[in-house]
């Protein structure tokens, strides 16, 4: 299959409906790389069964949901190696977010401490501040070799009231992905201290360096301790059409996440079940163009860094779509995101929403076209230039 992913122009991604939220957020000579979006156009496959969808059948779904989009979801967890599941197994909610959030009411009580590793994708702390959840944050350590865990610390977070662990693998913003001796260390962390887990592995199917490791899949005691949640609007686009899954092998606590949720949660989307599952089916070809190109942007941000941004800090991502940059060794340190935007004309997501401390940082969302993402570097380049 070949489909434009190259030469993309901000008119037609700008469409004139004001539709998308990723375009229409800024001044019209602003580049928006921040929301997670991606500007590809979706697998074909997609608004073709939500057609035929439309034609043959809205009425309310079966309560559990499509049995042949979950038996697609199974088989994809089977790819990471989450094994031994069945439909009871899977919990379907209206996107990923409000799993996360029912992750948090179901799985510990106000005062309780939950912990998670720091940078993170924010709504994780917006559901424990919002919900009187004591945060614990891990802050991930940059090393020369990469972003690692840092374990002793992570020890030191524990008290009698931590209740909760919350993991983002792969890690959303600084697109590592997680080894499995790492996760193995995590699962034991978990079980010695009885911590629930939520294993928020979105990312999982858009990772450059393999393999992905489902957290659950590492033990049969893991497993009674986490629920994995996952949906499909990173790796195929769908972010406005919503949908997400929360998994588990412990139907316990999918029933305590369907409890928080009654009545709120609202039932699985017909159109969002006919989407996700023409993408699990026939996306597969899709997805391969999309994560090649992908991988040849984030190598381009690589190379672009080392010769004109020497000053910024970078790790490339493992995963994702998103750079994770730390504007705060350059002149405007702190500033860096009102500066980046007013100087340079690109819209990142400013770090200050990620965790405490992250002054400076920046993510960048590079899923569009590579005559953008270079310009946006060629415009960062520039305005950091002009400040130095
Ligand atoms: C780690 C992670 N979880 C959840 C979401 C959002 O999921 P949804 O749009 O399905 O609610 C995102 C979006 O970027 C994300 O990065």
């Amino acid at each position: 299959m070949t489909m434009q992913l190259d030469n993309l122009e901000p008119h037609t991604l700008r469409d004139p409906h004001g539709y998308s939220g990723k375009w229409h957020f800024f001044p019209q000579d602003v580049l928006p790389m921040w929301v997670a979006d991606m500007d590809f156009p979706i697998c074909p496959a997609i608004p073709k069964a939500i057609v035929e969808r439309l034609q043959e059948q809205v009425g309310y779904p079966p309560m559990q949901g499509d049995k042949q989009l979950l038996d697609l979801i199974i088989q994809q967890q089977g790819r990471h190696g989450l094994t031994n599941l069945a439909s009871e197994n899977l919990l379907l909610t209206t996107s990923v977010v409000p799993a996360i959030y029912a992750s948090v009411l179901a799985l510990s009580s106000p005062g309780d401490e939950v912990i998670t590793q720091v940078p993170v994708y924010h709504p994780f702390l917006y559901a424990l501040n919002e919900h009187h959840r004591v945060t614990r944050h891990n802050p991930l350590l940059r090393t020369p070799t990469g972003w690692e865990i840092d374990f002793d610390q992570l020890e030191s977070l524990v008290s009698p009231r931590t209740r909760l662990l919350m993991l983002c693998n792969p890690q959303n913003p600084t697109g590592r992905v997680f080894r499995r001796d790492e996760l193995e260390r995590l699962a034991e962390f978990a079980l010695r201290h009885r911590l629930w887990v939520m294993a928020d592995e979105l990312w999982a199917d858009l990772i450059f360096e393999g393999p992905h490791h489902s957290m659950a899949s590492l033990s049969p005691e893991i497993a009674q301790r986490t629920v994995t949640l996952t949906g499909p609007c990173k790796t195929y686009n769908l972010a406005g059409l919503g949908g997400g899954v929360a998994i588990s092998h412990n139907k316990q606590i999918l029933a305590a996440m369907a409890g928080v949720s009654r009545g709120i949660g609202g039932h699985p989307n017909v159109l969002s079940m006919a989407a996700w599952r023409a993408a699990l089916e026939y996306g597969q070809d899709w997805l391969q163009e999309v994560r090649v190109y992908l991988q040849s942007n984030r190598d381009f941000i690589t190379s672009f860094v080392e010769q004109h941004l020497p000053q910024v800090g970078y790790t490339p991502p493992q995963g994702t779509y998103l750079a994770w940059f730390d504007f705060s060794a350059a002149p405007f340190g702190r500033q860096a995101h009102q500066v980046i935007l007013e100087q340079a004309r690109v819209g990142l997501s400013d770090g200050r929403i990620f965790g405490p401390g992250l002054e400076g940082w920046l993510r960048l969302n590079f899923a569009t076209s590579r005559n953008l993402v270079q310009e946006a570097m060629e415009r960062i380049a520039r305005a950091v230039q002009a400040a130095d």
